[in-house]
């Protein structure tokens, strides 16, 4: 059993619909049992997220992805003991449905609902399998609309060290392949293309913010990538002839942004004394992120937790694992709790419609 001094028996169903993931797991006593995402691709023609088709996608899919999380965890309906669900921040028609499905089912079943924070469900993506960091860690989280650089104290003890300014790492990645005429959604295409390219081709700017800042900002880098095109009248057509050129760009501007990420965190660790670091979101799927943060921290003696890729990007099993933790501490949701699009780090306090 993952938390041994745990002492009766749960069994939580984690639905995660807040973006274009419709997902969903099956946590029993603290151990994954099942983990089933759909991700919704063909918002890649549009070049970005379309939040009512998500929305439409999350009401088709919402049955069949539940319904075969149960299955492959072998665990029937009338065994759940808690139904966990996202209740923000994201995009409301998205994050509606979910959190309406998983209020019905608690309610039909007669078991409490739980509502979970995305962003605290991201930092607890750690503590998925026997793997995890010991409290205080410092977590990084970078996803498509969040930075955030975490000293978590406990499960549900947070203090944010900094975050974004304006664009966040995972934006940031998008915008600049959609520059690059590479696709949606751009993180995993610049990962790719990164690998054959050469990372000291280019001199992005690294947005440090200052030798102490804990705060990020990725706007301006993705600028300079804006008018580095523009100067030297690179586009879709020349890179067709020129495919180096696209790999070099992509490691050259994937290099500033994980060069920041980085050093901040190791940044945090050394002013906070922390020695386990861990890094979640989609971001924290970039192959050279993983590395670096790897290397620097063997380096320093630092130990590294880096979730397993399904657990990085948008998943249940991290809201299941989130529902998991609070079901021990007896934090149930009102049925009232309404969908919040803009939550912020901390704030869980069941919030009711007025
Ligand atoms: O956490 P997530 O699945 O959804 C949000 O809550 O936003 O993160 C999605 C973001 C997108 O911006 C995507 O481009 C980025 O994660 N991403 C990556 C990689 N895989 C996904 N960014 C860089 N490298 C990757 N390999
Ligand atoms: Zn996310």
């Amino acid at each position: 059993m993952f938390f041994d001094y745990y002492c009766f028996m749960t069994c939580i169903l984690g639905i995660e619909t807040s973006c274009d993931e419709t997902s969903a797991a099956v946590v029993r006593n603290g151990d994954l049992l099942s983990n089933v995402t759909r991700t919704q691709l063909f918002h890649s023609e549009y070049g970005g997220v379309v939040p009512e088709l998500a929305s439409r996608a999350h009401q088709r899919l919402i049955i069949p992805i539940v319904s075969q999380a149960l299955s492959q965890a072998g665990v029937r309906k009338d065994e759940l003991t808690a139904v966990a669900a996202v209740h923000g921040p994201g995009l409301i028609g998205s994050i509606l449905v979910g959190l309406s499905f998983g209020k019905a089912m608690s309610f039909g079943l007669g078991i409490p609902f739980i509502g979970i924070n995305h962003m605290e469900a991201h930092v607890l993506s750690n503590l998925i399998g026997h793997h995890r960091p010991g409290f205080p860690f410092i977590n990084l989280t970078v996803s498509g609309g969040h930075t955030q650089l975490v000293l978590v104290k406990s499960a549900f003890e947070y203090q944010l060290l900094g975050e974004t300014r304006d664009d966040a790492a995972g934006e940031a990645f998008d915008k600049v392949a959609k520059m690059l005429g590479i696709g949606y959604p751009g993180g995993p295409q610049i990962d790719k293309f990164a690998k054959q390219g050469n990372s000291s081709a280019i001199d992005f700017p690294r947005p440090f913010l200052g030798e102490d800042s804990l705060e990020f900002s990725f706007s301006g880098l993705k600028t300079s990538v804006l008018y580095y095109l523009r100067r030297t009248r690179l586009d879709i057509v020349s890179f067709s002839k020129k495919p180096n050129l696209l790999a070099d760009i992509c490691a050259s501007f994937q290099a500033a942004v994980v060069d920041v990420l980085v050093h901040k965190v190791l940044l945090a660790a050394e002013r906070w004394a922390v020695t386990d670091l861990a890094i979640a979101g989609g971001v924290a799927a970039n192959s050279e992120l993983r590395q670096r943060l790897q290397d620097e921290a063997v380096l320093r003696g630092l130990r590294v937790f880096i979730p397993k890729m399904e657990y990085c990007t948008d998943n249940g099993a991290m809201i299941a694992m989130a529902g998991y933790l609070r079901a021990r501490e007896s934090k149930f949701s009102s049925l009232e709790l309404a969908a919040t699009p803009n939550l912020a780090l901390g704030e869980q306090e069941p919030m009711k419609l007025r």
